[in-house]
């Protein structure tokens, strides 16, 4: 997490690393702050809240700065609460410097650096980096020795940028599990957390490897091994990159991004249809196929999208899936074996927990395939197979757009699975390519074409402090993605439940007017879903239900019933989302909060 900007060239640094930290405020957006050098030596500026508050600072203290050499940083707080103390970047003695990661034996150090007579202002792991650094550098006098020296002692992930006060426009780099890029550029040369922030100057940069320690001047770019100076890493060139194209006349990205799920469904599919069939790279396809059993592997949004895929894979293919949280599966693998595969579905293909379980499970010679959203990211570089969604660009927190995209790649690779496999007819399978490709953008046009409906029932249901979702089957897993939704934009407490248990404890928490959203699609268990609404209903329970047909004599079991608009009941789900995206979209609004960037929380997670 956290985003990091550092800057050596021949221009005014200030405005490049705040430029810098806006398009890395995605990354966390808590505190931000920068440093530069200035004709009295380093200064640094940085205040809790968003870059706006760092920016009024600048112009208050510095408005005529002319620094050309500087490094900034936004702030997912980790260790320490946000505030202006715990913000980057953080000086001691000679040293100031900025880090993404978590430094776990920082306690330790502490004490030792105050043995030392260093002394602390902020409750950050960070803090510790920049004093330990001040003590080897004055043992060594040297920035590359050091920073070698400190960052053998840390343990845990590490990015970091570095001033030393005697070291007049100068920035110094290294890492460990955690991406730290170096472009060298006709503005100048830079650091940064990740490419975005300098994708408008070039199209290569370079990753420096771990143990390597970085010294970025206006002249050039130096790499020292544990051997001396080192050959540079090998460019890494950017060949596709997603399109950023603003929010237009939306007010909110969030709201820019659902009206761009159509597109986002069509462009993802163009890629993988040939003569209206699913069509895969062979050796993905073969190796999936080929799989005994196939973990999806994931966090958040996109573990909710893999658990549609498996609905799709297993109904489809007749491969068995397991779908697996990263956080967890990085650390309790399930037992796999060598007939395996392995999907790791990420939007941004930097996700923490994604990258490590990816990297374990590649260590062990299986087979692993990236579904991702953002080109050349970790996760896309790294697996043996990639299969792109074509969102393009999401910027606001909640995802969206991506996770329609997501399901509905998942889709067609089902269906090619399932051609591959014999289990699908092509006439069949060419059938729901047609369903997905042109039924569902249409049909989420038309829900798109009536968010006046799925306002009013925002206003009407997400009046208490509570929201309850139910479903079974796929429409479980759609409850899930919802409610997750909803909850991380409006902040009301939302709970998914498989329908069937509410019984054995949640029923508890049904009152009154507390509103339960019950999704019920397809035959096999509609009237199971429906008994169970009816459960809650009889006791008081606000009930709206969203379902793919009206059929008579459920409208007793509900307040209201919405029919989501879908060419079949298989994907039912991908249109109906959308209608829970809009509804947790305007219950967020109407609460007054901040939609794109809602509180805690951040768009790329690279901690884990
Ligand atoms: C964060 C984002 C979520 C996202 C999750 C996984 O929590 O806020 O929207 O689903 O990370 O991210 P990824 O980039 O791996 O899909």
């Amino acid at each position: 997490m956290c985003g990091i900007i550092g800057y050596v060239g021949g221009n005014p640094a200030v405005p490049r690393l705040i430029n810098g930290l806006k398009k890395l405020e995605y990354r966390g957006y808590d505190s931000a702050g920068i440093s530069f050098f200035t004709e009295v030596g380093v200064v640094t500026v940085k205040a809790e809240g968003r870059i706006a508050n760092t920016e009024a600072l600048l112009r208050e203290k510095y408005p005529d700065a002319q620094s050309v050499c500087g490094l900034g940083h936004t702030r997912w707080a980790t260790t320490g609460k946000p505030s202006d103390a715990n913000a980057h970047p953080h000086r001691v003695g000679r040293v100031t410097l900025v880090h993404n990661g978590i430094i776990e034996n920082y306690k330790t150090l502490k004490k030792e650096c105050e043995a030392a007579g260093r002394v602390f202002r902020s409750q950050t792991d960070t803090e510790v980096i920049a004093a330990l650094a001040d003590i080897v550098y004055e043992r060594r006098g040297d920035p590359v020795a050091t920073l070698r020296e400190v960052a053998a002692r840390l343990e845990g992930s590490f990015a970091v940028t570095a001033l030393f006060d005697d070291r007049e426009n100068t920035v110094y780099g290294f890492r460990k599990d955690s991406p730290l890029i170096v472009a060298e550029t006709g503005d100048g040369n830079y650091f940064a957390s990740d490419y975005i922030a300098v994708k408008h100057l070039t199209d290569v940069y370079r990753f420096p490897a771990e143990g390597t320690v970085v010294e970025v001047t206006a002249d050039g770019v130096r790499y020292y091994d544990r051997e001396g100076e080192a050959a540079p890493p090998a460019p890494i060139r950017v060949t596709d990159v997603n399109r950023d194209d603003g929010k237009g006349a939306f007010p909110h990205f969030m709201l820019k991004e659902i009206f761009d799920v159509p597109d986002a469904i069509r462009n993802t599919c163009r890629d993988r249809v040939c003569e209206g069939r699913p069509a895969f790279d062979d050796e993905t396809l073969q190796r999936l196929a080929a799989a005994g059993r196939i973990f999806i592997v994931a966090c958040g949004t996109a573990l909710n999208a893999g658990k549609l895929g498996k609905v799709y894979i297993e109904k489809f293919a007749r491969i068995p899936v397991s779908c697996e949280l990263a956080s967890e599966f990085r650390y309790f693998p399930p037992l796999c074996g060598a007939n395996d595969s392995f999907i790791f579905i990420s939007q941004s293909g930097e996700t923490a927990d994604t990258v490590a379980s990816m990297r374990m499970i590649k260590s062990q010679g299986l087979y692993t395939v990236a579904l991702v959203n953002t080109p050349n990211s970790t996760i896309a570089r790294e697996a043996d197979g990639v299969l792109y969604t074509r969102a393009g660009t999401e910027t606001a927190v909640a995802s969206t757009k991506a996770y329609s995209a997501q399901s509905a790649l998942l889709f067609l690779l089902a269906l090619g699975l399932g051609m591959q496999k014999k289990t699908l007819t092509a006439e069949t399978a060419a059938a729901f390519t047609k369903n997905l490709t042109k039924g569902v953008p249409a049909a989420i046009e038309k829900i798109l074409a009536d968010t006046e409906k799925i306002k009013a029932f925002s206003e009407k249901y997400c009046t208490a402090p509570s929201c309850f979702f139910l479903g079974r089957g796929p429409d479980f897993f759609l409850a899930e993605e919802s409610s997750l939704k909803l909850k991380e934009i409006s902040y009301i407490h939302c709970e998914a439940y498989a329908a069937g248990e509410i019984k054995h404890g949640t029923i508890a928490l049904i009152e009154k007017d507390v509103p339960v959203i019950a999704i019920i699609s397809g035959d096999k268990i509609r009237a199971k879903t429906i008994s169970n609404a009816a459960e809650v209903k009889a006791r008081d329970a606000k009930v709206l239900t969203v379902t793919d047909r009206l059929v008579p004599g459920e409208d007793e079991t509900a307040d209201d019933i919405c029919v989501a608009d879908c060419p079949c009941e298989e994907l039912f789900h991908i249109c109906a989302a959308t209608f829970f995206q809009l509804f947790a979209y305007y219950t967020a609004v109407g609460r007054g909060r901040d939609v794109d960037k809602p509180r805690n929380l951040a768009k790329s997670v690279t901690v884990e």
